[in-house]
């Protein structure tokens, strides 16, 4: 690991001067110039041995220390401390991100939205295309993207070449990071593996890519759905011919962005008791019913809710960018956190405003809504 202080040539053009004591441990041989990657994004070091990327620029405040370590090919930076003496104003950094009022933040929030109210915010939007959302803006993502197992959603074909849903995932979990601040954390709701369409490693495969856009893996929680109905079929009936084994569980991966201890003082609403039970990676709760609900994949709120209190703070901005019926939106509602959810369905976006009302929206709150 080399550390420096960031200069101000270095902040406003987006490199780093590697230190001469470092430049050993972290280029080596290397011939130079080379392309590399830097915290996810693309960079290149030049003859000199300085790393640019446009990640960089304006990124961290001028007299910020930062930790530079290298794993594998690629190198990571850190921000440790910014100095008393800087005088620079950034705009668009995850610093600033921290000093903006309430107020403020909320505003960058509620233009083109479908609906809002206080403190929940729904887009009738693609999450590749959405430009409302600034990057560095969220503290928690909480999702359940689709599976590729072809449900039948409304306008959303789920029954893609496999190599294109992981295309897919590659480009969501990009967008997802760059709107993540760098403490920001993702709690991210998939299945083990599918056998529709063929066998497919599915937690193995996204949470690798995940890996190459930049999120760091902090741990996984075994969703045990208690449904063993599941089942679709044995294979080979009492044969070893070709049987199948299928486990009626799901898991949730927890990754953050760059740093997984909290950047600023918050404060928690989670119970001694649930601290305790949700911190042993294995929860039991059963599956949301897709009639009772009338969204053909929806999960418990029990799932974003146990996210929530044990990942936010109160306040916190949560975001999910697949929101379905709305149900990480409800948990929002009912631990104060301020909920963002974007949907590509109009008829889901819906769904998801009745359910909100239903679940106390309050009047006051609606009144304010658009
Ligand atoms: C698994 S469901 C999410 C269900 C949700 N957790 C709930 O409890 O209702 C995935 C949702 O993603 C939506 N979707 C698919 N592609 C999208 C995209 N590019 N942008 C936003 N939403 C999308 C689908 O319409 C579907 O409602």
């Amino acid at each position: 690991m080399v550390s420096k202080i960031l200069q101000k040539m270095e902040v406003l053009l987006g490199f780093i001067n590697i230190p001469s004591s470092g430049k050993f441990e972290l280029i080596g041989n290397t011939k130079l110039p080379c392309s590399t990657v830097l915290n996810g994004y693309e960079a290149k070091i030049d003859r000199y041995g300085r790393i640019w990327s446009k990640y960089l620029k304006k990124r961290f405040p001028i007299g910020t220390k930062v930790e530079i370590t290298k794993a594998e090919n690629e190198y990571h930076i850190v921000p440790i401390r910014a100095e008393e003496s800087s005088n620079y104003e950034i705009k668009q950094t995850s610093d600033l991100a921290y000093k903006i009022s309430f107020e403020e933040k909320m505003k960058a929030f509620s233009q083109g939205c479908y609906f809002k109210s206080n403190s929940i915010y729904i887009f009738n939007d693609d999450i590749l295309k959405i430009t409302t959302i600034k990057d560095n803006s969220i503290d928690l993502i909480v999702t359940s993207p689709p599976y590729d197992v072809d449900i039948k959603y409304e306008n959303y074909d789920d029954n893609i070449p496999y190599d294109q849903y992981l295309e897919f995932t590659r480009k969501w979990l990009r967008r997802c990071y760059e709107f993540s601040k760098d403490d920001g954390r993702l709690c991210l709701n998939i299945p083990l593996d599918k056998n529709k369409g063929g066998q497919q490693s599915v937690y193995a495969d996204i949470t690798a890519i995940a890996k190459e856009v930049g999120w760091k893996y902090h741990s996984t929680i075994i969703w045990n759905e208690q449904n063993i109905s599941r089942r679709t079929a044995w294979g080979s009936w009492l044969s070893a011919s070709a049987p199948f084994v299928i486990a009626p569980v799901e898991v949730i991966v927890v990754m953050y962005k760059m740093i997984w201890g909290k950047r600023k003082k918050g404060k928690s609403d989670i119970t001694r008791k649930e601290f305790i039970e949700w911190t042993n990676g294995v929860w039991n709760f059963s599956g949301e019913s897709r009639n009772r609900i009338g969204h053909p994949a929806p999960f418990p709120v029990e799932l974003p809710r146990r996210c929530i209190k044990l990942f936010s703070f109160i306040g916190d901005i949560v975001l999910d960018p697949f929101l379905g019926s709305g149900t990480t939106l409800i948990a929002c509602l009912e631990t104060n956190r301020i909920g963002i959810g974007v949907e590509i369905n109009k008829k889901y976006c819906d769904l998801a405003i009745k359910r909100l009302k239903e679940h106390g929206i309050t009047q006051k709150k609606l009144l304010e809504s658009i």
